[in-house]
């Protein structure tokens, strides 16, 4: 077997990296396999599993109720049906930061039993250990810095971060910790994007800006939002489909058909010719 007949053939960290210097690399969420399939067809570069499934599908009002279990479930869906994006989970509330060896197996699960390429967490100070451990155990990190939804109990709002020059400068340096401890990006959320557009300066890995500015190596938005399905979406995201129109048009298009006996119509129905008289 050649060394070249060994390669990944699907979109790697290592890809990533590499593409920073190119186009701006493309980010989406998705939950669900016919999702996901959409998103691999228009040669997204990055899946993220979010743990946005707990606000967009799971009817939480925040992330923190989401659990392993449903992210490794909805990272499943996704993996079952992609080859070429690369697919992020993302490690929810209280699945890492308690016990080091179990914040170690939930992650190494995403990868070994859910397909995951590799796995985000929400970062600080707390997590440089973590990530530099899941490195060299072979499990890829991406890290996330700005705003960090789990912990809106403390930040009581999804507000912007990093707005005066200590918080920035602050952030700045987590991004190197995280840099140096081996992870292989970047999410940076809801930051200015002057402060996006230094954090990018400081580090070689690419980073993926929402809400960050157009100066960031790659963009993430959570699908619902650009799809037009979410009830709010952040102020810095952007509606490219109004598919809520268009769910509401097909339910109420069913049930009006329903009631006017228009549905079914014959050629929705089978009549079974040899039964002329059911005893
Ligand atoms: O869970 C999620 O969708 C995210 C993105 C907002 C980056 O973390």
């Amino acid at each position: 077997m050649t060394q070249q007949s060994i390669v990944l053939q699907m979109t790697n960290v290592a890809d990533i990296r590499a593409d920073a210097d190119d186009d701006p690399i493309t980010m989406l969420t998705a939950y669900d396999a016919p999702t996901a399939r959409v998103v691999e067809e228009a040669d997204i570069d990055m899946i993220l599993v979010g743990d946005s499934v707990g606000n967009t599908v799971l009817g939480h009002e925040t992330t923190v109720p989401v659990t392993a279990a449903d992210i490794h479930r909805h990272t499943e869906a996704v993996t079952r049906v992609t080859d070429e994006p690369l697919v992020v989970a993302d490690m929810p509330f209280l699945s890492y930061g308690v016990d080091q060896a179990e914040s170690i197996q939930t992650a190494g699960e995403l990868l070994k039993t859910a397909h995951a390429d590799a796995v985000k967490i929400e970062s600080g100070a707390h997590t440089v250990e973590l990530t530099q451990r899941l490195t060299e155990i072979g499990i890829p990190v991406m890290a996330h810095l700005g705003l960090t939804p789990q912990h809106i109990n403390q930040l009581g709002e999804y507000s912007r971060q990093g707005t005066t020059e200590e918080t920035a400068a602050h952030m700045t340096d987590l991004a190197e910790q995280h840099e140096r401890a081996g992870a292989f990006s970047l999410v940076l959320e809801h930051v200015p994007a002057n402060v996006a557009a230094h954090v990018t300066d400081a580090i070689d890995i690419p980073t993926i800006g929402i809400g960050a500015g157009a100066e960031t190596d790659g963009q993430v938005l959570v699908i619902d939002d650009i799809l037009g399905i979410s009830e709010r979406s952040p102020p810095f995201s952007e509606q490219f489909g109004d598919v809520r129109g268009e769910m509401e048009k097909a339910v109420e298009g069913y049930a009006e058909s329903v009631a006017d006996g228009t549905f079914p119509a014959p050629e929705h129905s089978h009549v079974e010719e040899d039964i002329d008289n059911i005893p």
